[in-house]
């Protein structure tokens, strides 16, 4: 979809759909006021008469409106005006792209964007519109062979601002929503692709594609000759069991000269069925989404280029397949890490964490200013903080501050957990320096205390995605979090 905006009355729009919001208790916004008064009344009349009272959630159609020059007008409801915070704004925004979708309009005016939202202005109200329009019309179709299509998809989505002194904060947000929303889509579509097809391979090949499309991207590919040659036991004790061939993908984007780079390390387990220490069988299809981390490092690295942000950040993707076989690891085999620690491999089924060290490690050669990794890491975290939020731990408290705070900006919201010393005593190994489990209890926090032993030399934050990537049940699918996150972070880094 294509988004501009514009600053003028709803009423004079000529266009397939004029939008505008009406709050609880019939309140009208300022763009249904001049639709109302355009029309003699008719919003408030029909208000009166109960076929809308502006609640969140409803909505309703009109055909012709006396007064006004567009062929629909469509009233959003908003609910009360005073509790229009940011999450209201995204189910409105959404509703309205829903309702939309349902008409005939291949373009429209909102005027949502214009409503006040508490603490946010014009541009952070575009950009949000933007990214949960295309959120909204996201569909994973190229694998169905008649994709249900909308009667005639939206094409042209244009957003009201106040006045022309907003007009250019506008045209920011819409410049950095699309590219935000073209990451969230790319990082979907990978996490939703089948393992079958979504091969650590075919990763790479995405990441020289992307790098081809832009100057300041640069990848390199580590095979398994040269993960030998370099001593990560831990990465490859996890794609022994598999015949497809392990890759740690490097993708460098250099736009901020001689800074020191963020370096974003992305779990790639492109199937994780457990290894020796099988999965069940229940959901286990869903374990094609164990690379979105990796998924997230692309299309943030997406977004970073496309607006040609003066940073430097550094992706490291290490990707294989978690599988059993006749050469796959064992309980209690033991390994020898990058960093020269040995494990005890106890569970196959911990594989995230054993490809994450040897990256983490290497990671250290960049001179990161910051390392932060991103990984669909542990069942617990979803027991602890379901899909609402991305668990963060960190070895540096102002890290995990900025990163709750651009979570809290863009809604990709994080929580943070404790990474105390204590934690370290679960992963005690009679026979290597650890042991790749810590037990039943606080199994976010031990997983991320397993890293923290990889990440010392440098400040570190972990963020744990297995509930925020992705939507069980009826709306299964990737959601594309944490870019927005991450590409948030990342822009703070421009301005700071
Ligand atoms: N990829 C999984 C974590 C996961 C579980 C992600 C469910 C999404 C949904 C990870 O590799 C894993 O298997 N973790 C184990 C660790 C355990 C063996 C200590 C887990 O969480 O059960
Ligand atoms: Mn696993
Ligand atoms: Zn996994």
């Amino acid at each position: 979809m294509e988004y501009s905006v514009k600053s003028g009355n709803a009423e004079k729009q000529r266009t397939a759909c004029v939008v505008v919001g009406v709050y609880d208790k019939r309140r009208l916004s300022a763009a249904a006021e001049r639709v109302d008064s355009a029309s003699d009344g008719m919003l408030s009349a029909l208000m009166r008469r109960g076929d809308m009272d502006g609640k969140l959630g409803q909505w309703l159609l009109l055909h012709n409106v006396p007064g006004t020059l567009a062929d629909r007008v469509l009233l959003i409801g908003c609910g009360r005006e005073r509790e229009l915070a940011d999450v209201q704004f995204a189910k409105v925004t959404a509703n309205a792209i829903r309702s939309l979708e349902s008409t005939g309009a291949n373009e429209a005016v909102s005027y949502l964007t214009e409503l006040g939202v508490k603490s946010r202005d014009t541009y952070w109200r575009v950009r949000q519109a933007v990214v949960t329009s295309q959120n909204t019309v996201y569909r994973f179709d190229r694998l169905k062979s008649n994709p249900e299509n909308t009667r005639r998809p939206l094409k042209r989505l244009v957003l009201g601002v106040h006045g022309r002194k907003n007009l250019h904060d506008g045209e920011r947000a819409v410049r950095d929503g699309t590219a935000l929303a073209n990451g969230i889509s790319a990082t979907k579509d990978l996490a939703n692709l089948p393992a079958n097809i979504c091969t650590p391979s075919y990763l790479a090949e995405q990441a020289r594609e992307l790098a081809k499309k832009n100057a300041h991207l640069k990848v390199e590919v580590l095979d398994e000759k040269d993960l030998k040659s370099q001593g990560m036991g831990a990465f490859l004790a996890v794609s022994r069991g598999t015949r497809e061939p392990a890759k740690l993908i490097v993708l460098e984007y250099s736009g901020g000269g001689d800074k020191r780079p963020v370096v974003l390390v992305g779990k790639g387990v492109t199937f994780d069925s457990g290894g020796i220490s099988l999965k069940p069988a229940a959901a286990m299809d869903e374990m094609k989404y164990d690379m979105s981390g990796a998924a997230t490092v692309l299309g943030t690295l997406r977004t970073v280029s496309q607006l040609e942000l003066p940073v430097n950040v550094v992706g490291l993707m290490p990707a294989t397949e978690n599988l059993p076989g006749g050469n796959a690891t064992k309980p209690g085999d033991v390994v020898t890490s990058l960093s020269g620690q040995t494990i005890e491999i106890l569970n196959t089924d911990a594989e995230g964490r054993l490809i994450l060290c040897d990256a983490l490690t290497y990671a250290q050669r960049f001179r990161p200013k910051v390392v932060i990794d991103i990984a669909t890491l542990t069942g617990a975290v979803i027991v602890a903080l379901g899909n609402q939020a991305t668990g963060l731990m960190s070895n540096h408290s102002s890290l995990a501050h900025d990163l709750l705070n651009a979570g809290r900006y863009t809604g990709d919201r994080a929580w943070e957990l404790p990474l105390w010393e204590e934690y370290q005593e679960q992963l005690k190994s009679n026979f290597a320096d650890m042991a790749n489990i810590g037990g039943r209890d606080a199994g976010a926090i031990t997983a991320a205390s397993f890293l923290a032993r990889f990440t010392k030399k440098y400040r570190w934050a972990h963020l744990d995605i297995a509930g925020s990537a992705w939507n069980s049940g009826k709306k299964k699918g990737a959601t594309g979090r944490p870019v927005p996150l991450l590409v948030q972070y990342i822009l703070d880094q421009v301005e700071a």
